[in-house]
């Protein structure tokens, strides 16, 4: 399967603060990659460098086969992002958002793309209402809107549940499934609702102060965090594990131990 993302060595610091430290990985095409991590993990800082929206310190990044430096305007057009934590202009209606976004795109024929977005993501209703009136649920799914409009091979999700009821997630999830089915896209996907990574990701790649602790499937990480004998994956358990070994350094040396970040080829 083609790669999609492949960072290497990729570190950020900011002043003393090391956010992100010499991670290296891959996203293939047609997968959904979670990246999990306590507050402060550099999940974030993370994709604001693969989005190019800031500047690594160290390492490489290459999208699509091409590295986002060199071929930034090839690479940014193929990409789109969600994050629960930009906001959009707020004194603009949905519809002009969205309009103001496809332009930037050159999204071809970008009023029916928008409309069929915005039923896509149930909100049809809002699309004469002004951002800035709307509650943050909603707010999200015009967010995911945007997110589709250029009909993106990589995606870069940064907690796009966070504000959504229960029922929307499930039904944004579905999306997910739905649109990675349908395009083969790849995505890159945080959450700080583990049952929700179990049930969309392939493979989780865990961070923690800005370093890969665990990688593979939900399960696997599981085993290498809580140990082999484990049947079930639990990242809930795998999440509590580290953030409680982190604060309590008698922990981390009890029956089972976080794992050193595991080397990278
Ligand atoms: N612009 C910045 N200037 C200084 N420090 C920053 C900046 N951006 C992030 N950091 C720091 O880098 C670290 C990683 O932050 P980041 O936002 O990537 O974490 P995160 O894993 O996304 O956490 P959360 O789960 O809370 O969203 C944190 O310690 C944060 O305070
Ligand atoms: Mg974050």
């Amino acid at each position: 399967m083609t790669v999609a993302i492949r960072v290497k060595h990729l570190s950020k610091r900011f002043g003393a603060q090391e956010a992100v430290c010499d991670i290296s990985f891959e996203v293939r095409q047609g997968e959904i990659v979670g990246l999990l991590g306590p507050n402060g993990a550099g999940k974030t800082t993370t994709i604001q460098m693969l989005l190019g929206l800031i500047e690594p310190t160290a390492g490489d990044i290459e999208i699509l086969g091409w590295d986002l430096v060199r071929h930034r305007t090839t690479v940014l057009q193929q990409v789109n992002f969600s994050s629960a934590y930009v906001s959009l202009p707020p004194r603009l209606t949905v519809w002009e958002n969205l309009d103001v976004f496809a332009r930037l795109y050159e999204v071809p024929d970008h009023q029916a793309r928008i409309r069929e977005l915005l039923e896509y993501f149930e909100i049809t209703q809002l699309r004469d209402r002004q951002v800035g009136t709307l509650s943050s649920g909603q707010v999200a799914r015009v967010n995911l809107c945007k997110a589709m409009l250029n009909r993106p091979r990589v995606l870069f999700l940064d907690e796009p549940t966070a504000s959504l009821d229960p029922d929307a997630a499930l039904r944004a999830r579905e999306r997910f499934k739905e649109i990675r089915a349908r395009e083969g896209l790849a995505i890159l996907y945080t959450s700080h609702n583990m049952a929700e990574i179990e049930e969309v990701c392939d493979r989780v790649i865990f961070i923690h102060r800005g370093r890969i602790l665990a990688e593979g499937s939900p399960l696997d990480v599981t085993r290498q965090i809580l140990g082999a004998a484990v049947e079930e994956p639990d990242l809930e358990e795998v999440f509590i594990h580290v953030a409680r070994a982190s604060e309590s350094p008698a922990t981390a040396a009890g029956p089972r131990p976080i794992q050193p970040p595991r080397a990278v080829p």
